[in-house]
């Protein structure tokens, strides 16, 4: 009977095809996690860099804190196939062969990932796409021991991305090598409609790039396809920006806890050889990478965004539930949630860990913290021993800044302004004899207009102080406040700028220091145009074939502020698109200038074919000089502009 019994279990298994899917171990259980190139080195990407990246994954603790894949981008491949049809790699750039360097990650116990596109080529052109040619490329990556495969979108031949991406699916699966499916169609066609059951994660914008501007674009695109991640299949913001040198600390920190906390694969796109320790900390922090690899495998949810301050709540494999309080806005803000609204179990007070400063305090009911500009503070709210960390206090320094559409951390030398320091005690014991403190850097005057008088701040009660600032000298100094009291305290920190005195007579205003910039897809430039992200790699500024020696490129939105401290009284310049076009011929955008709060001229919609305008405006009596590139009103793709042989007048 026994007998008989297996017998025909092995009869059934022999005979009855077992859907591919069920012999299959399920890959990207969690998000992956490593490297990838692209963002980094673009094209110029070769063996040693990804050598050396797998060394560094090791050495580094990268390895031990989770980062498995190395993956190489665009670029790798020979022009031609062999002649059996195959993808061989560029002698030049790998002159090992790729099977070679798959061997050396693989010695290191980390994966290797490779590019190609569900096109006849690649997106940067010239290399073979697999097109047509999935089976074979399927099997030359399985035969060199590849285990991970962007597949990008780029001269598709406008053929339906879900036939485009199931063929490869089946090809890979045909090899008999598990080999994640990265899905890289930018989005375009609802891949998270689709994408689960064809690979284990899929793009879901446009490309990202090192900028603040862009990372918040794609943030606001990917949190609400939340209810489509899970695991084995995952929504993709594209890979990480943290260490390109584009956004600050806070900014990278942001981008950072947020990808996690959306449970996006974590591929770090900085040059492993040349990242600063302190954004290599960023993407070693194991709490806040333990976000994104809860194996529970949910993305968070936005649970409230109120002008520019988000709640983003997500639910974690042992009960707990991450909440990030992120501050879109250029000013710090205060930003709360309740306990109760996080579905957390009903006790008299919650542990509450800050996975940036590795801190636990300790909660009532609600889960708040004065949040820097552009900042996220990530907490893991339990229902833990409550009564033992010290109380979670918010506390922030906040000031006003005196002149319209100026951020207030421009503060100029010699012009007093007030802070404002406030505690707010969010525990459950009374927090006893709150003292304020604040520095400032040396020779600065700092004079106290008031300190909270309270003795005791029961839950949910809040102190504060008031000073009254001078700065002195130019740069970007930080002001640092705290609040001490029995058994505890808290700080908080905010950056300034004091920008340098106006310059004399006539300048070339490119030259100028500008006391604030930012543009919409990589830095302002200098006598150049804007060619991209990375800086540095635009042409000689042309608008309609007049070209220009001197003066400033920016891609849309841009925004360049001056401080010109009553003592400029005038400004002008020629003002248009870029002749940097690629191969469309597009783009469209206005200029304005606006002195202090006042616009002052406004150039109208100017398009790829117009000619140079001049703009100029009168500047008596104003603070501040702002030059605004708005994107048209029609996105801003193509909107490179010029500020051209600007020229301003001081006394
Ligand atoms: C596309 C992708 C990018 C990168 C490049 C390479 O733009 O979206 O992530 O792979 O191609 O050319």
């Amino acid at each position: 009977m026994f007998t008989k019994t297996i017998t025909a279990l092995a009869v059934v298994l022999a005979g009855v095809a077992v859907p591919a899917e069920a012999q299959e171990a399920p890959l990207a259980l969690t998000p992956p996690m490593g490297f990838n190139n692209w963002n980094a080195t673009g094209c110029a990407i070769d063996e040693q860099t990804i050598r050396d990246t797998a060394d560094l994954f090791v050495s580094q603790g990268l390895k031990a804190a989770g980062y498995q894949y190395v993956n190489v981008d665009d670029c790798w491949a020979a022009q031609d196939r062999d002649t059996n049809g195959r993808l061989t790699a560029n002698p030049t750039r790998f002159p090992s062969g790729i099977k070679a360097l798959a061997d050396y990650v693989h010695a290191r116990g980390l994966k290797l990932g490779i590019y190609t596109s569900a096109g006849t080529q690649t997106c940067a052109k010239t290399m073979p796409g697999g097109l047509d040619h999935e089976d074979v490329d399927a099997q030359t990556f399985a035969d060199w021991g590849v285990d991970y495969l962007k597949y990008d979108n780029c001269n598709n031949q406008g053929r339906p991305a879900l036939e485009r991406y199931t063929k490869m699916r089946d090809a890979l699966r045909k090899t008999g090598r598990p080999i994640v499916l990265s899905i890289c169609e930018w989005g375009e066609n609802k891949p998270w409609e689709w994408g689960a059951g064809v690979g284990q994660l899929w793009r879901t914008t446009g490309d990202i790039n090192d900028t603040w501007s862009k990372t918040v674009e794609i943030l606001k695109k990917n949190a609400p396809l939340a209810s489509f991640a899970g695991p084995g299949h995952w929504n993709d913001p594209d890979m990480l920006e943290v260490g390109n040198g584009g956004m600050t600390h806070t900014e990278y920190a942001s981008h950072f806890s947020l990808w996690a906390m959306m449970a996006a694969p974590l591929l770090i796109g900085a040059d492993l050889r040349k990242i600063s320790p302190t954004n290599l900390d960023i993407l070693r922090n194991r709490e806040v990478i333990a976000l994104d690899q809860d194996r529970l495998g949910v993305q968070a949810q936005v649970q409230s965004m109120v002008d520019g301050r988000w709640v983003f709540v997500k639910t974690l494999a042992n009960g707990d539930k991450a909440v990030a309080l992120f501050n879109e806005t250029a000013v710090a803000a205060p930003i709360s949630t309740s306990v109760s609204s996080l579905g957390l179990p009903r006790r008299p007070g919650y542990v509450v860990r800050d996975l940036w400063q590795h801190k636990d305090f300790s909660a009532a009911g609600e889960i708040a913290a004065v949040v820097p500009a552009h900042g996220t503070v990530v907490y893991r709210v339990s229902a833990g021993d409550w009564w033992r960390p010290q109380p979670l206090v918010s506390s922030g320094l906040s000031f006003a800044g005196s002149v319209p559409g100026i951020p207030a951390k421009i503060t100029p030398a010699g012009t007093p302004f007030e802070v404002s320091v406030s505690a707010t005690n969010h525990g459950v014991l009374p927090v006893i004899n709150p003292r304020f403190d604040l520095r400032a850097p040396a020779g600065w005057d700092v004079s106290p207009l008031g300190q909270a008088s309270r003795f005791v701040l029961r839950t949910g009660e809040s102190a504060s102080a008031r000073w009254r600032v001078t700065p002195v000298g130019s740069g970007t100094p930080v002001l640092d406040s705290s609040v001490t009291f029995v058994g505890g305290s808290a700080s908080s920190q905010t950056d300034l700028i004091v920008p340098g005195s106006p310059p004399h007579g006539s300048s070339a205003l490119g030259d100028v220091p500008s006391a604030l910039e930012s543009g919409g897809y990589g830095p302002i430039e200098r006598d150049m145009s804007n060619g991209g992200p990375k800086g540095g790699d635009g042409k000689p500024l042309s608008i309609n074939g007049v070209h220009y020696a001197k003066g400033m490129g920016g891609h849309a939105p841009t925004e360049i502020i001056y401080y010109v401290g009553e003592q400029c009284s005038h400004v002008s310049m020629f003002v248009g698109i870029d002749d940097e076009r690629d191969e469309k011929q597009a783009g469209a955008a206005t200029f304005q200038i606006w002195a202090d709060g006042v616009q002052k001229a406004d150039s109208g919609l100017r398009t790829w074919q117009d000619d140079p305008v001049e703009l100029s405006a009168d500047l008596t009596g104003a603070r501040f000089l702002r030059l605004v590139e708005t994107d048209g009103g029609n996105t801003n793709s193509y909107d490179r502009g010029d500020w051209a042989m600007p020229v301003l007048t001081c006394s």
